[in-house]
């Protein structure tokens, strides 16, 4: 810019000063759309800058959490699948299972009783969009309209104004999924209100889901391991269920949920940086004769804005804290609100970090060596596509 009056000073006339300026700023202003778009049509890279979901490679999505990010930037949308990144040759409670806490109470869901629904929601995707990742489901389960409902309660009753979906609806999606699927294991844990006698079962029948049965009498009350998951794919036990109703373990043989795994405080309580509990129902989280670990991680009102910082760093410790309060035992599954909300790679990336602890000792599955039973970790395998936030 220094040169140019001394070449063009004489001869440019006024007119020929605005193109110039004009064209410089034009040059300029595409250069910055180069930058705000320097990736789209599914190009953007983890923490890239986007505007639609489109923008962003498979496995993320465009979103927004103001805790962690400025603007709108691509975040991760899907968990690796263990058994196929490394193999499914491990009993049951050697994996970690992502897993959705109040899978049934999802935003927007329609009401499906004469009332508007007036309750809070833990969950925007619906079931089937839910176990694209997620591999357990967490599910409430009340008598309502003389069926099996999944519902908020206010003193344990399920209302019209509480009431999200008929059990048999959620049950057949889980069904459609499992059938599509015929290596994929999915867990239930109903909180359990239900009296109605067989209530549970029936809707477990109707929808097809008997088919797919872990049977009581196979899963592990001493602390050992769980049938290899190849041999449950084998046999299509395909479905856990545990209930929190001890007596329906005798009456309908479904588990009750604290012979057979620890977990800790949900809610708030469970919250508090560098402690880790048991919740009063559990045995304490070191009782190795439980073979599975169950971790919450959510608060006790759900809170869609915090999510995206609760579901990253803090899930991240909070594992570590509870890894060393559970005997030095890595969480089987990791209960969330809000799923897909992070600052980056969030519950994905948190159960990808277990499942490398869990299958290799590594710091994800990512650098898990395939086939390797050395505990040997290489650097991370990508194929490309950045996971990671420190990844640049
Ligand atoms: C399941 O339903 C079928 C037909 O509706 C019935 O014959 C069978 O007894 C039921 N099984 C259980 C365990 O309820
Ligand atoms: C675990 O199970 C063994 C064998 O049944 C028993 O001896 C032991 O007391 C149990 N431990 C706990 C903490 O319950
Ligand atoms: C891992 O083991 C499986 C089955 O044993 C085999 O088919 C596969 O080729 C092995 N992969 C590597 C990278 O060694
Ligand atoms: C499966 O992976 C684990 C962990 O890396 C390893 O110990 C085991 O040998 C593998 N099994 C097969 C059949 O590849």
């Amino acid at each position: 810019m220094e040169a140019a009056p001394v070449y063009f000073s004489f001869s440019i006339s006024l007119s020929k000063m605005v193109f110039l300026q004009t064209l410089f700023l034009l040059i300029l202003s595409l250069d910055f759309h180069g930058v705000a778009a320097s990736c789209s049509n599914g190009k953007c890279k983890l923490l890239d800058e986007c505007s639609t979901n489109k923008d962003c490679a498979a496995g993320l999505y465009c979103f927004s959490c103001s805790f962690g990010f400025s603007g709108s930037r691509c975040i991760r949308s899907s968990v690796s699948n263990p058994f196929k990144l490394l193999n499914n040759s491990l009993p049951f409670n050697s994996y970690a299972y992502l897993t959705t806490h109040n899978s049934y109470a999802i935003d927007n869901e329609p009401s499906h009783t004469p009332f508007p629904r007036i309750t809070f929601s833990n969950q925007e995707d619906s079931v089937t969009e839910q176990l694209n990742g997620a591999r357990a489901l967490m599910l409430d389960a009340y008598d309502f309209d003389g069926d099996v409902w999944f519902c908020h309660s206010f003193g344990g009753i399920c209302f019209e104004i509480t009431a999200f979906s008929a059990a048999i609806d959620t049950m057949r999606e889980i069904e459609t999924f499992l059938s599509m699927n015929p290596t994929e294991i999915v867990t239930l844990i109903l909180e359990d209100y239900v009296q109605a006698p067989n209530g549970l079962t029936k809707v477990f029948n109707e929808s097809g889901l008997l088919n797919y049965w872990f049977p009581v009498s196979e899963m592990p009350r001493n602390g050992e391991d769980w049938p290899l998951i190849s041999d449950m794919v084998a046999k299509n036990h395909r479905l856990i269920v545990f209930t929190s109703m001890a007596s329906k373990q005798e009456t309908e043989g479904i588990a009750y949920q604290w012979n057979y795994m620890v977990e800790n405080q949900y809610g708030n309580g469970g919250m508090y940086s560098g402690l880790c509990s048991n919740r009063v129902e559990s045995a304490p989280l070191n009782d190795k004769n439980k073979s599975l670990v169950f971790i919450n991680y959510f608060p006790t009102l759900p809170n869609n804005y915090e999510a995206c910082e609760q579901n990253s760093a803090e899930l991240m410790n909070m594992l570590q804290t509870c890894y060393h309060k559970a005997g030095n035992r890595w969480a089987n599954f990791l209960a969330v609100d809000f799923y897909k909300r992070s600052n980056g790679g969030g519950a994905f990336q948190a159960t990808d970090m277990v499942n490398g602890k869990h299958l290799c000792g590594c710091d994800d599955i990512h650098t898990c060596l395939p086939n390797s039973t050395s505990r040997a970790c290489t650097a991370m395998r990508s194929n490309g596509r950045k996971f990671f936030i420190y990844e640049k």
